[in-house]
């Protein structure tokens, strides 16, 4: 896990209604990202408060808790400049917007047991959004504006790696096992609720704004799209509970994980999204084309567009690149 700073280039004429195709996945997404300004910090300063205090037994924990607060605000910071556009053209989502932080700050009274139970589960829930997207890529991606698609998934990838660190936290911070699976349990199915809730209403107000709301088809999608994330959270849920499960056991998505391997620190670029896989590739992955391949970087460059616009759906280097066919057609 590492902090990752990246910078996202929205178009001028961005338009926050940013999906043409699917206009009630990015009412769905906007709502979750209204929640993530009050939820991400309220979740990185509940496991900061309990790894400050961990002694010298967690220190490998309280530096992944580190990153991952980092991780975290970075996501929060990002959704912030993402959601002032969307509060500029739905002046509305304001009110659930207040809402939303009068709850947060209500919850962040609750004992730091709770907040770490609720932290846990909000991983959880995101881990699951993660499966949930990694198996439907194309399907709810395809056709939607680049630079907003690219924030949702590095957003989901990072989640990935979050799937243990919250957990663990709780666990090292509760040590007593009495009572433990029973908070665990409070603290998930409030995230879940509140998180269910608030992506609810959040929609709700974006698509009557957006005059959508009285689309049949938008409601068929998005009933279709809750049940079978229901199908993809609970089971998961359900093992957590389990005294025995550690979140280490789950098998990672494979695209969105491996896709955050091609962010380049130097820049903050990460290859954005479009209905073709990925493109603009970024600078580390051209050098690492460039190695493999035996080519100058700039001929690299030269070459990459064309090639890296067929079709793949991929994630590592050898599969972004054709190497022999790029080697060809460069000597
Ligand atoms: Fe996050
Ligand atoms: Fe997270």
């Amino acid at each position: 896990m590492q902090h990752r700073r990246l910078s996202f280039a929205y178009p001028e004429d961005f338009n926050p209604a940013w999906h043409r195709r699917l206009p009630e996945l990015a009412a769905a997404a906007n709502a979750v990202s209204m929640m993530m300004p009050h939820a991400e910090p309220f979740v990185a300063k509940s496991v900061r408060a309990a790894a400050e205090a961990f002694d010298t037994d967690n220190e490998l924990l309280a530096d992944e808790a580190r990153v991952y607060v980092q991780q975290e605000l970075e996501h929060h910071r990002q959704h912030q400049r993402f959601n002032e556009m969307v509060v500029a053209a739905y002046p509305k989502i304001s009110r659930l917007d207040r809402f939303m932080g009068w709850t947060f700050d209500r919850l962040a009274r609750r004992s730091l047991t709770f907040r770490l139970a609720f932290a846990a589960g909000f991983e959880t829930v995101a881990y699951a959004g993660a499966r949930w997207t990694d198996d439907r890529l194309h399907r709810l991606f395809d056709d939607a504006e680049p630079v907003a698609s690219t924030l949702f998934l590095w957003h989901l990838a990072e989640e990935i790696e979050h799937k243990t660190v919250a957990f663990d936290v709780f666990r090292a911070h509760t040590c007593s096992v009495r009572f433990r699976t029973l908070r665990h349990l409070g603290g998930l199915a409030s995230s879940a609720v509140l998180l269910a809730l608030f992506t609810f209403l959040g929609t709700c107000s974006l698509l009557l704004a957006q005059r959508k709301f009285f689309s049949p088809r938008a409601h068929a999608n998005l009933f279709m799209w809750s049940l079978s994330f229901i199908f993809e959270v609970m089971p998961l849920m359900a093992v957590s509970m389990l005294p025995s499960h550690h979140p280490r056991s789950l098998t990672d998505p494979s695209w969105l994980a491996q896709w955050l391997n091609h962010h380049d620190p130097e820049t903050g670029e990460i290859p954005v999204w479009n209905s073709l896989g990925v493109d603009s590739p970024s600078a580390s992955v051209l050098g690492a084309v460039a190695e493999a391949s035996g080519l100058e970087a700039d001929r690299v460059l030269d070459q990459a567009s064309p090639l890296a616009e067929q079709p793949s759906g991929v994630t590592r280097v050898d599969d972004l690149f054709d190497l022999e066919e790029l080697s060809r057609s460069v000597r």
